[in-house]
């Protein structure tokens, strides 16, 4: 018998960087899953779409060992057998900012437990979860392997329970990747240091950052996607300033921005990956095809959408 985890990928809507700084952040899952198969095995392996071949743990390439590593801390913690095989599908490119690493993470834990005849908690999941991400990404806040594991829309901020974001109806984003990879733990690196040489600078974007968020969250329950986007936009400036963004990422929220959406700005770590935008509402079809025609790939985000879900088969 196998087991079959899939959790969402997800799109940061405001305040990410400064969420590693304790700021409040805005995130969402997205519909882009990450399918985690897991079965019966003579020891533990891996396969990967993304990284073509079978991974064993004591030769494993870099980008797998965090997946080496949830599993290990899964199996140890609840007594389960690590004599397991885990195959990895995306639909979501590494690197390109959506939270593919999470999504993984969490989709390990999912299908490994599920395995075991066991339905972890979310608080769970997101603690075993949370041992592979800080392998890849040096000291996440955590917003990442939240949304992907509880799904919706989330306020976020380290320390505190996510809050819920509720709202009848659904809201659309579109996000468009740039198609450069990007390292998050370099980019977390490259912002932290902004915070080193200008302190209270920092802190004061950083409250900027939280009370956007807080905004973000008001206008998005109340379906307002024209200031939302507004709050988008002026959330990128501020993260172009402290040196998430790059050109490409700038030239692609002015072209977003010039085929008339209500606001657009990098999302995730930047430096690199995807752009979220807020089209304007009917309009959705005619913008991506603009942006394809351009070159750039987009896909539509309808949310909410469910966090993790696993089942046996
Ligand atoms: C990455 O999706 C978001 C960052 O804020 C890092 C983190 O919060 O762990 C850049």
């Amino acid at each position: 018998m196998n087991s079959i985890a899939e959790a969402p990928t997800k799109a940061i809507i405001t305040g990410e960087h400064f969420v590693v700084h304790g700021a409040w952040a805005l995130a969402t899952a997205i519909d882009r899953r990450i399918r985690v198969e897991a079965s019966k095995s003579d020891e533990l392996t891996v396969e990967s779409d993304a990284y073509p071949g079978r991974h064993y743990e004591r030769k494993s390439r870099p980008e797998i060992r965090p997946i080496f590593k949830v599993a290990r801390k899964i199996c140890e913690a609840e007594d389960f057998s690590p004599r397991v095989h885990l195959r990895v599908t995306s639909t979501v490119p590494p690197g390109s900012g959506l939270g593919s690493s999470a999504s993984t993470m969490v989709a390990v834990a999912a299908s490994i437990s599920r395995l075991n005849g066991v339905q972890l908690a979310p608080r769970e999941v997101v603690e075993y979860a949370m041992t592979g991400e800080k392998e890849i990404h040096g000291r996440p806040s955590g917003i990442d392997v939240a949304v992907c594991t509880y799904g919706g829309v989330l306020l976020f901020k380290m320390g505190v329970r996510p809050k819920p974001v509720r709202f009848p109806g659904t809201r659309k984003f579109v996000v468009v990747q740039s198609g450069q990879k990007r390292s998050t733990k370099r980019q977390i690196n490259k912002v932290s240091e902004m915070k080193t040489k200008f302190p209270y600078l920092f802190s004061a974007l950083g409250e900027s950052a939280s009370m956007v968020s807080q905004l973000a969250r008001e206008r998005i329950v109340a379906g307002d996607m024209r200031s939302l986007g507004k709050l988008l936009t002026y959330n990128h400036a501020v993260l172009s300033t402290v040196g998430a963004s790059d050109r490409a990422l700038d030239e692609l929220v002015d072209l977003a921005l010039s085929l008339g959406c209500y606001g657009a700005k990098l999302t995730g770590a930047g430096g690199g990956g995807s752009v979220v935008t807020v089209p304007q509402s009917g309009q959705e079809a005619q913008f991506m095809a603009a942006l394809e025609e351009r070159g750039f790939r987009s896909f539509e985000a309808v949310v909410p959408t469910s966090g993790v879900r696993s089942w046996l088969q």
